[in-house]
């Protein structure tokens, strides 16, 4: 980023993490740092934290930004900028793009353009075979080198066992992330939908939780059997989280991420042929996300992966057979939880913060988000006192609609700060 940052102090702000509760102070950015707390000035910039709370800003380990080859569903600069208006500071791209991120020369083009974009940091994936068809391996040690810092195919499940074996050995060996998109293909089929008594219902071809599991089981076997460290993306049943709870009593090296659909719908919102939340893996059962919240609040799932997939409106407006799967959230992903779980009790704010900071890092096995003077000034302001309606024409993603529209929600992030710069600031 060009824009020297300011030395600013956010007055009167009730400063937390997940792990930290620093009470209420005066922060001081410089250098793009915490430069620490109740200091003197001169400052650049004050702003009034009164009433609200610093944190670290958010990491997403799962967002789709589209760039290149779908710049009409999203760009790097619509999806970085709407990461920040999320509060996130730190997002990993993934490479179902056109052409697909499988060279080190893409790596570093999406690198060098997301330098310039005042918006959330870019940390690309690449995939893990060559064009997503899951047949010839990428080069794992030179995307890394390029600044990839995860393999995945996602998108599209890795049918072949071998492959899938093979990728980790390599991946293992670098210390790099392979995340998987679980769903056994010949399982999955054609379903569009949760298999269950509401695809009966609509007649709709359905995808049962089975070809999620069998794929999680294979997944975590190989993270066993080689040694990488496996991210399940998007758990969304009971079986699934069974077996992952199983391999990680085991010591096996994998984490699991949640969505917020899968934690906030059912397959009942699939009910009035709505495309607008086909996605995939698919909305479940009303049980399934009981089982969600219970392993989330627990812990047992390590963080939240928005799975931000934007896709047009014209796209979603067609039938249930022909709309894409996805939904795009990067906006409202905190605030709709922190309605669901922390409003009603469920679970503590700083627990919510801390799948949102810690838990993320530690999946990435990047250095732990901190509050502490030093640290990087990835920031984000947030109000817990007043709740705001879900209006989609805001958002700066360009996927402007939403399954939540015209929701109240608390926890708004109102500005965002990425290495001491203000990236985003609610009008
Ligand atoms: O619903 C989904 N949409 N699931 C995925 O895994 C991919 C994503 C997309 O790229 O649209």
């Amino acid at each position: 980023m060009t824009t020297q940052p300011l030395r600013t102090a956010i007055r009167g702000v009730h400063v937390m993490n997940g792990t930290e509760d620093l009470g209420v102070r005066t922060a001081v950015l410089s250098d793009g740092r915490i430069e620490g707390y109740d200091l003197d000035g001169p400052f650049d910039v004050e702003v009034d934290g009164s009433g609200l709370v610093l944190t670290n800003a958010f990491i997403d380990p799962h967002v789709h930004l589209r760039e290149p080859g779908f710049e009409v569903k999203e760009d790097l600069a619509s999806g970085l900028r709407a990461a920040a208006a999320g509060g996130f500071g730190t997002v990993v791209s993934m490479a179902n793009t056109d052409p697909v991120i499988d060279n080190p020369e893409q790596v570093r083009g999406l690198l060098e353009k997301a330098a310039d974009i005042p918006g959330a940091r870019l940390r690309p994936a690449a995939s893990l075979t060559f064009g997503l068809k899951g047949e010839r391996l990428t080069d794992a040690a030179a995307l890394q080198e390029a600044g990839a810092v995860m393999l995945t195919d996602d998108g599209i499940p890795v049918a072949d066992s071998d492959v899938m074996r093979r990728a980790c050995e390599w991946a293992a060996d670098l210390g790099l992330v392979v995340q998987t998109h679980s769903e056994d293909p010949s399982l999955r089929g054609a379903g569009v939908m949760n298999e269950g008594a509401v695809s009966e219902r609509l007649g709709l071809p359905g995808n049962p939780r089975e070809a999620e599991a069998v794929m999680v089981f294979r997944d975590c076997q190989i993270a066993a059997m080689t040694g990488a460290r496996v991210h399940i993306a998007h758990v969304t049943c009971r079986q699934a989280l069974d077996v992952v709870r199983w391999f990680k009593a085991q010591g096996a090296p994998v984490t699991c991420e949640v969505t917020p659909q899968h934690l906030t719908l059912t397959d009942e919102a699939l009910a009035a042929f709505d495309p607008m939340v086909k996605v995939a893996p698919p909305l479940r059962t009303a049980g399934d996300v009981e089982a969600l919240t219970e392993a989330f609040v627990a812990g047992e799932v390590d963080c939240i992966g928005t799975d931000h997939a934007p896709h047009t409106l014209d796209e979603k407006r067609q039938d249930m057979l022909s709309a894409p799967f996805g939904i795009a959230n990067i906006e409202v992903a905190f605030p709709l939880l922190v309605e669901t779980l922390v409003q009603p009790g469920r679970m503590t704010l700083q627990a919510l913060l801390h799948r949102f900071q810690h838990g993320p890092a530690d999946v990435m096995g990047w250095d732990a988000p901190s509050l502490e003077p030093g640290s990087p000034a990835d920031l984000v302001l947030l109000n817990l006192n007043d709740a705001r309606t879900v209006e989609p024409h805001t958002f700066l993603s360009k996927a402007k609609f939403s399954p939540w529209e015209g929701d109240a929600l608390h926890g708004w992030p109102v500005q965002t700060w990425v290495g001491g710069r203000s990236v985003f600031e609610r009008g």
